[in-house]
């Protein structure tokens, strides 16, 4: 039996979203691979982490990091590393963040997490764990990123395709982050390159028991 919601009317009277939100975060977003020729403020992508920031991450350990790709030289630092189908779109958005965690996250305990500040010895010696928990929370992350970015207005390109120990030398050789997803962000120029790929029903990817 299917219990899906069938139309966009059934859906929004679950959410307590109202309508032009749910289609602007989720349900009429695509993924661009083109904008506009604006230019983004610093106060926007302030706004974009204002939001990001406060999705919740186990023991609020926070381990995203955040390179605003904003030069000549750095972006082109930047496409050098990313894969062939990748290269002209990221050259051409008005603004491209790089993603990274931090695995060493531990470091910042007694500002994220204070009254666990006496585990950070403890942590330390467990990079093992240490890297899972900053890999997991930071994609936790990088999905409030892109809906705190939809929120901002803008459209979003995110991508995995590139080398990520070329981008670490070029990025990341002194912080030991290490990077994860690219990011195109601007303005929407309406432009689709093709039609939305189907989502899974309900069914196929729920269950209850
Ligand atoms: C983690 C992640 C990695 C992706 N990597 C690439 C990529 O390397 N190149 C690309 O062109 N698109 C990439 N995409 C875009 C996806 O194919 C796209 O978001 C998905 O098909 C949904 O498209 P829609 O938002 O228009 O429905 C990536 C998306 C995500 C979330």
């Amino acid at each position: 039996m299917s219990i899906d919601i069938a139309t966009e009317t059934e859906l929004n009277t679950e959410l307590i979203l109202d309508a032009g939100t749910a289609a602007a975060l989720f349900l009429e977003a695509r993924t661009a691979n083109s904008f506009t020729d604006e230019q983004i403020s610093d106060e926007t992508l302030q706004a974009v982490y204002a939001l990001t920031r406060m999705g919740p991450t186990a023991m609020n350990i926070q381990p995203l990091r955040i390179t605003w790709v904003r030069s000549t030289e750095a972006r082109e630092a930047l496409v050098i590393n990313m894969a062939a189908g990748n290269k002209e779109k990221t050259l051409a958005a008005p603004l491209v963040a790089l993603l990274s965690y931090n695995p060493r996250w531990h470091e910042n305990l007694a500002t994220t997490t204070p009254h666990m500040a006496s585990k950070v010895a403890s942590f330390a010696e467990n990079s093992a764990l240490r890297q899972t928990m900053a890999f997991d929370n930071a994609h936790l992350q990088a999905g409030y990123f892109i809906l705190a970015a939809r929120s901002a207005g803008l459209a979003v390109g995110p991508m995995s395709g590139f080398d990520s120990a070329g981008m670490d030398q070029e990025f990341n050789a002194d912080s030991g982050l290490k990077s994860f997803l690219v990011v195109n962000l601007g303005r929407s120029n309406g432009r689709i390159d093709r039609a939305r790929l189907p989502r899974l029903d309900f069914d196929a990817a729920n269950t209850t028991v």
